[in-house]
């Protein structure tokens, strides 16, 4: 079976309702023909999301995700939208992305909770993990990374772990402009395979799509792309601009 190439677009906290139904139109415009094995997946903020479902209905080039969601189904949490609030909206749920790890302070023990109401609702996680520069410097990359992994998705049972996606962003790569050396994401790809193997087992393990996100462009994403255990990418500044963020999903329909 050919295995699927995911390109998301993380748009952040960028565009309003209206803006997103402009991005949206000029990004169906723009792309062309999208094969069956490459999935592009926009992750609007919340409050764009039933404008986008609107302009994406009939259409079949895009799926939907959401950048955050709080996995208790409702509640007295106010400010929070539910992974089951989002259930009929979206494919998709971003989790520990390093803004929420690192502005928001959450832990591995809530991405968990998120990882797990996810896959409860029948929505597919993609988990980002990273480390910081400082992390990276002190030669501690691999060991962060493990552990993200480790708890993020310690509540899944072996039938849930079936469908999960693991973005692998160096926190220091984000908006930086600086984006990893594909042969360090390569090395960080192989280390993930490794530990989720030793957690999980190794046919699990071979079978999760592994994407890597950080200052990804037009000009470098088939570097990336290229490297055997990369399934996609996961962009941020760049999928905000429908010109640039087409020609990185014509990388990957290449
Ligand atoms: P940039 O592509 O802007 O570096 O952002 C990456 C990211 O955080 C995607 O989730």
């Amino acid at each position: 079976m050919t295995k699927k190439t995911y390109i998301v677009g993380n748009w952040k906290m960028y565009c309003s309702p209206s803006e997103a139904s402009l991005l949206v139109n000029r990004l169906k415009k723009e792309v062309g023909r999208v094969p069956a094995d490459v999935e592009v997946v926009l992750c609007p903020p919340a409050v764009d999301l039933t404008t986008v479902r609107q302009e994406l209905s009939e259409h079949d080039k895009f799926s939907l995700g959401v950048q955050n969601a709080y996995p208790m189904d409702e509640g007295a949490f106010t400010g929070e939208v539910s992974v089951a609030m989002v259930a009929d909206l979206v494919h998709f749920v971003l989790c520990g992305h390093s803004e929420r790890r690192h502005t928001f302070h959450e832990r591995d023990g809530l991405i968990a909770q998120k990882v797990a109401a996810t896959r409860r609702h029948g929505l597919t996680p993609i988990l980002c993990v990273g480390e910081t520069r400082h992390e990276r410097e002190s030669g501690h990359a691999k060991q962060v990374v493990a552990d993200q992994l480790e708890t993020g998705l310690s509540l899944l049972t072996p039938e849930e772990m079936g469908d999960v996606i693991i973005a692998y962003e160096p926190v220091w790569a984000i908006g930086s402009g600086e984006s990893a050396k594909p042969g360090d994401a390569r090395e960080m790809f192989e280390y993930i395979r490794k530990s989720l193997g030793a957690l999980h087992g190794s046919a699990l393990a071979n079978a999760v799509p592994l994407l890597y996100g950080g200052s990804v462009n037009a000009s470098n994403a088939a570097s990336y792309l290229k490297l055997q255990d990369c399934q996609g990418l996961l962009v941020g500044g760049a999928s905000t601009n429908y010109k640039s963020f087409a020609s990185i999903i014509e990388k990957a329909a290449a």
